[in-house]
């Protein structure tokens, strides 16, 4: 039995993940939970390299199994090295993206078979899933110019508006047919997010 849980964050571009992270991690924590707040790719000090790695625009075309498989290499170093140990320390772990990401956007966006991705999921962490999932949902457009207005966009943020649509596509799918996940309405204000989010926390505190 896990004491720890293990939260993710999930959705596309400009969404409102990291604004929700800093909400949910001051509201955890007033609640006097043990939290770890984290992101993917990356996480740990090796993780974050393969994150650069990812991230950098490339003059080489990355493949996409390339792709795929360092998202998966550096998800194994982060679990082995810090949400695996954090949770066996009874702390709750935060995490902004995890596997869903890699099914919306290698597998919904690049076009990888889901059961592919399956493969590799098992490969790296089979029974180990997040205990809730907060899937922030906003259309692409939306996203993206919320997301452009915050800076110079890394590698896969250059895709084309098509790329987000298969990724927002992939998310709702997977959100339809998993009971971890909740939807949450990412166009609302700030404010009514925060509300949500609380709701929902509150079920599992
Ligand atoms: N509900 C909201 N309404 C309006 N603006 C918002 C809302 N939530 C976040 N924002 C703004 O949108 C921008 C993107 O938000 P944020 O960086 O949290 O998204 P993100 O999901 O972390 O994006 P990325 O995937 O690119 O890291 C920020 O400028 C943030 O202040
Ligand atoms: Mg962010």
């Amino acid at each position: 039995m896990r004491i720890g849980k293990f939260i993710t964050l999930e959705g596309g571009e400009g969404v409102g993940k990291t604004t929700s992270l800093d909400f949910i991690q001051s509201y955890l924590t007033q609640k006097g939970v043990n939290l770890v707040v984290t992101r993917e790719p990356g996480g740990t000090p090796f993780a974050e390299k393969i994150r650069n790695v990812l991230l950098e625009p490339s003059d080489e075309k990355v493949d996409v199994d390339t792709e795929l498989l360092l998202m998966f290499a550096s998800r194994a170093q982060h679990l082995a090295e810090l949400i695996k140990p954090a949770i066996a320390r009874g702390e709750w772990v935060l995490c902004s993206r995890f596997t869903d990401s890699t099914y919306a956007y290698q597998g919904g966006g690049r076009g990888i078979s889901f059961e592919r991705i399956r493969t590799l999921e098992q490969w790296v962490h089979d029974d180990f899933q997040p205990d809730l999932t907060l899937y922030f949902d906003l259309p692409v457009e939306i996203g993206m110019q919320r997301a452009k207005a915050r800076g110079h966009l890394d590698r896969i943020e250059q895709e084309d508006l098509d790329f987000f649509e298969r990724v927002r596509a992939a998310y709702l799918k997977r959100a339809k047919e998993s009971s971890r996940y909740r939807v949450i309405d990412a166009s609302q204000s700030i404010e009514q997010v925060q509300s949500q989010i609380a709701t929902i926390l509150n079920e599992v505190l």
